[in-house]
C-alpha cells in the first residue's frame, strides 16, 4: 500500500490539464466516490492496527496533494484565459479620434495669404519683440507722436534704442526693405501688441496682415485695384469699396478703406450703423522718407502699403461679438467654425 501511495504521490504531482474537462477528469479519476484515493480509503480499513497511525497520515497527504494539484490547475487554467483576453485585439475597428479644428483667425489668415499669394504677394515675417527703430523711427513717426506713449506701446526697455513690443506689423516694411531690393512684394503676418484695458471690443493683443508693394511705376490706382480685387474675393463679388483720405505717417497720401455693408447690401443696417459702409483697412503710398530711410531710391522706387486687423476682418465675415472669444479657446466657440475650415 505504500508503495501504491508513493506512486499515485508521484503521479499526482506530474498531471497536467489544457481543459476544464481534463481537470474535471483528473479529479474523477482520483478524488470521486469511486476514484483511486476513495478507493485506498476503503482498502484502509484492513490495514493492521500498527500500520494505521503511519499509513493514515500518508493517506491524508495524498488527498491534500490531490486537491492542491487541482486547485493549481484550475488556477493556472484561468489565468491563462484571462491573459489571452487583455491580449490587443487587431480586428477591431479603431476608436475615430475626434478632429481639432482650425481656429477662426487662421481660417481667414489662410483665406487672406490665397487671396494675395493669387496676386504674387509672398509671405515675410518679424520679430515681435522689435525696436524703436522698425516700429516707428524708420516709419517716420516724428519723436514726439502719440503712438509712442507708455500708453500705447508696452517698452521692454528704455535705454538707448528703446526695447518694445511692436505695436503693427508695419515694422516688417522696413524690415524686408533694409535687406532686399525692389521689386519687393509681401505680406506681413503677425501678433501685434498695445496696451488697452481688455474689453469686448479691445485687447492688449491682436493679429494684423501687412501688405507692402514696391516696384518702379507702382501708382495709386494700383493700390486701389489690388485692394477691390482682395475685397471682392473675401466678401462676394457685389462687394464696392470706397478710400476716404486720412492720415498715417508712413504713407503719404494716405487712405481708409470702407467696403460697403455685406449685411443689408448698402442700404444701411445696425451694424454699418445706417451708414451703408464699414471700415477695414489702412492704406497709401510709402511715404519717400521711408523708402530712404531703408536706402531705396525715392526718385526710382515707388510703392504702396495696406495694413488690416485679422479679428477686424474675423469680425466682419462672422461676426464674432466679443473680441475675448478669440483668445479664451472655449471649444464651444471653436467648434462653430468646423465647417469654415
Ligand atoms: N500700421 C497701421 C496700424 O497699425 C495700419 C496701416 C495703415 C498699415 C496704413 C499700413 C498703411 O501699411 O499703409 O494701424
Amino acid at each position: 500500500m505504500i508503495n501504491k501511495i508513493n506512486g499515485l504521490l508521484q503521479e499526482i504531482q506530474a498531471l497536467k490539464a489544457n481543459s476544464a474537462e481534463e481537470v474535471e477528469k483528473i479529479r474523477i479519476k482520483y478524488l470521486s466516490k469511486k476514484g483511486e484515493i476513495s478507493q485506498l480509503m476503503n482498502d484502509f480499513r484492513n490495514v493492521p492496527a500498527e500500520q494505521k497511525r503511519e499509513l493514515g497520515q500518508m493517506l491524508n497527504q495524498l488527498k491534500s496533494a490531490a486537491t492542491e494539484r487541482l486547485a493549481q490547475l484550475k488556477e493556472s487554467l484561468a489565468s491563462q484565459a484571462e491573459s489571452s483576453k487583455s491580449e490587443i485585439d487587431l480586428t477591431r475597428t479603431a476608436t475615430p479620434m475626434p478632429f481639432g479644428t482650425r481656429h477662426p483667425l487662421s481660417i481667414v489668415k489662410n483665406e487672406i495669404f490665397e487671396i494675395f499669394g493669387a496676386m504674387g504677394f509672398t509671405i515675410a515675417e518679424g520679430p515681435e519683440i522689435e525696436d524703436d527703430w522698425h516700429v516707428f523711427s524708420s516709419l517716420n513717426f516724428p519723436p514726439d507722436h502719440p503712438a509712442r506713449d507708455m500708453q500705447d506701446t508696452f517698452f521692454i526697455s528704455r535705454s538707448a534704442g528703446d526695447i518694445l513690443l511692436r505695436t503693427h506689423t508695419s515694422s516688417v516694411q522696413t524690415r524686408t526693405m533694409e535687406r532686399q531690393r525692389p521689386p519687393i512684394r509681401i505680406i506681413c503676418p503677425g501678433r501685434v501688441y498695445r496696451n488697452e484695458a481688455i474689453s469686448a471690443r479691445a485687447h492688449c493683443f491682436f493679429h494684423q496682415v501687412e501688405g507692402l508693394y514696391i516696384d518702379r511705376n507702382v501708382s495709386f490706382a494700383d493700390l486701389k485695384q489690388c485692394l477691390l480685387y482682395f475685397a471682392r474675393e473675401m466678401f462676394g463679388p457685389d462687394t464696392k469699396i470706397r478710400l476716404r483720405p486720412s492720415y498715417f505717417p508712413f504713407t503719404e497720401p494716405s487712405a481708409e478703406m470702407d467696403i460697403s455693408c455685406h449685411i443689408c447690401g448698402g442700404k444701411g443696417c445696425a451694424f454699418c450703423k445706417g451708414t451703408g459702409w464699414v471700415e477695414i483697412l489702412g492704406c497709401g503710398m510709402v511715404d519717400p522718407n521711408v523708402l530712404e530711410a531703408c536706402g531705396i531710391d525715392s526718385k526710382e522706387f515707388s510703392g504702396y502699403a495696406f495694413g488690416m486687423g485679422i479679428e477686424r476682418i474675423t469680425n466682419l465675415k462672422y461676426r464674432v461679438k466679443d473680441l475675448r472669444l478669440f483668445s479664451e479657446n472655449d471649444v464651444r466657440f471653436l467648434h462653430e467654425f468646423d465647417a469654415a475650415r
